[in-house]
């Protein structure tokens, strides 16, 4: 999909459909729609007089052969209440408006900046909209696959003559949404093809692409290591695991003195079957998608070298397969970790924060000041906060706090639950430093003790985001399937 700035008229602007932003209670005489009234002579005052559109966010009309208009279709795109739009809602209703276009086979559309929010980093969440709305998860389908994608979008910002800023803006959108959606497509991937070897493949691949360079820990290297947790969870499993380590190309050489080194850790499980401890068969074809975690820091790590990031940054996916055979890990058997302290493994379910255990763990050694970790960890966490909010929990105040505010720029929603250390009572064995499970109550939280363990006083914030990972239902603005959620919330974290 190209996308190009336009400072001109929108009435001049040659497309299959111009999207139009409207929010609620916005009359003909509004700044913003004087100019479409005027143009359309009498057309938009039917609408909105009409009532039924009334500009709930997200909420279309669509208007063929508009008079006065270049563009063939004229989309009224509902933004909701002006007071709480903000650019994650923006980056929605573009979103919105390319869903609409490829239902109805347009192949070029206009977007019209609205002058309230005429500002180059508009471009810049619009065009991540724009390319997460234009992704399909339909790579398998053999039939039936139509061509929808859309290919042109111009960002329309009337007399703002900023081009070159607006450009700028434009080409960081693309890499963030294209990087969000590279997630995706490795989170829908079933786990027969993605398994982790081809983790490992695909991380190197898009290594080549974006500039970044791929370690992989290999099983004999984990053995020497004493990566016993991480290992535990892949016994079960004929895949042999793998340890990602990403860094930024160039970053090593680079002085960038004794800046914070962050860590961010993502949970590679490409198959969670539960192991011994298996699940039940309802549903589990969702436990393909348990290294969406993996895949959101492999994303961001791809943006973020191609952002040129000026933050010290390194990437670790622990990726294994958790299988139930003869020779899988089994309720009661005990482990020493990476770090030394051992783990009684009660349930092989909650596999991980074993191999998070283990990557944390290793991620201090290579010397991380800040850890961030992401992972679909526990049931319990979308038990708490339903499919809303990630549970966000940690150390790391700091960070906590700057991740909240950048909420209403990402979209990707994240709520503090406490970590107080009564909490760690739950993860008490009798019989080794700790047990792998905590019971039922309070499941996320004491799922973060467990890992808290493993990164000890090194500053740290813990994302669950179990329940954010796949979208069963769709949303206006993208199809079903996995998020990629995550990848914003790490990119503008270092941006
Ligand atoms: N991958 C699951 C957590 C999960 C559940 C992710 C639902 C997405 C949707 C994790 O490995 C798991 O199985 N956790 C167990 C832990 C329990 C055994 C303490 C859970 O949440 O049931
Ligand atoms: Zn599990
Ligand atoms: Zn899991």
């Amino acid at each position: 999909m190209r996308i190009e700035y336009l400072a001109k008229p929108f009435v001049d602007v040659v497309c299959d459909m111009l999207a139009f932003p409207v929010f609620e209670g916005e009359t003909e005489q509004s700044a913003s729609l004087r100019n479409l009234a005027k143009a359309t002579r009498g057309t938009l005052n039917l609408i909105l007089h009409s009532g039924e559109f009334k500009a709930e966010l997200h909420k279309t009309s669509c208007i063929h052969k508009p008079a006065g208009l270049k563009a063939r279709r004229l989309l009224l795109v509902g933004a909701g209440k002006k007071g709480t739009f903000d650019p994650a809602k923006l980056r929605e209703i573009v979103g919105v408006s390319v869903r609409a276009a490829r239902s109805f086979r347009c192949k070029t559309v206009g977007f019209f900046l609205h002058p309230d929010q005429l500002v180059p980093f508009a471009a810049r969440v619009a065009s991540e909209g724009a390319i997460y709305a234009n992704y399909e998860s339909d790579i398998y389908k053999t039939r039936n696959r139509e061509a929808k994608d859309v290919e042109q979008i111009f960002l329309i910002g009337g007399a703002d003559k900023r081009k070159g800023e607006f450009e700028k803006e434009i080409g960081q959108g693309i890499i963030v949404g294209e990087a969000t959606n590279f997630a995706r497509a490795l989170a829908n991937e079933p786990s027969n093809v993605l398994t982790p070897s081809q983790f490992a493949a695909r991380a190197i691949t898009v290594s080549h692409k974006s500039g970044l360079d791929v370690q992989v820990i290999e099983r004999d290297e984990m053995e020497r290591l004493g990566m016993d947790a991480l290992l535990a969870v892949s016994r079960g499993s004929d895949e042999p695991p793998k340890l990602l380590i990403v860094r930024i190309r160039g970053q090593q050489k680079k002085s960038l003195g004794s800046s914070p080194l962050y860590a961010l850790v993502g949970k590679g499980v490409t198959f969670d079957s539960g192991g011994i401890s298996i699940k039940p068969s309802e549903k589990m074809e969702d436990m393909k998608c348990d290294m969406a975690g993996g895949a959101a820091v492999l994303g961001a790590m791809a943006a973020l070298a191609q952002l040129r990031t000026q933050r010290r940054v390194i990437g670790l996916i622990p990726a294994v397969e958790n299988l139930p055979s003869g020779k899988a890990v089994k309720p009661g058997d005990v482990v020493k970790s990476f770090s030394g302290k051992t783990i009684e493994i009660i349930n092989t379910d909650a596999e991980g924060r074993l191999i998070m255990a283990d990557a944390l763990a290793y991620a201090r050694s290579l010397g991380a000041t800040q850890l961030i970790d992401v992972a679909t960890l526990t049931g319990a966490c979308v038990i708490a906060l339903g499919k809303v909010n990630a549970g966000m929990m940690g150390t790391d105040l700091k960070t906590m706090d700057r991740l909240r505010g950048n909420i209403n720029i990402t979209g990707e929603k994240l709520w503090q639950l406490p970590l107080d250390d009564d909490y760690r009572e739950a993860i008490r064995s009798e019989i080794a430093d700790m047990k792998n499970v905590g019971g039922r109550e309070g499941g996320a939280i004491s799922a973060a003790k467990f890992l808290q363990e493993f990164v000890e006083d090194t500053p740290w914030v813990h994302l669950d985001i179990a329940g954010m990972d796949l979208d069963h239902d769709g949303r206006p603005y993208a199809c079903k399937g996995a998020t990629g959620f995550g990848v914003r919330t790490l990119v503008q974290l270092f941006h």
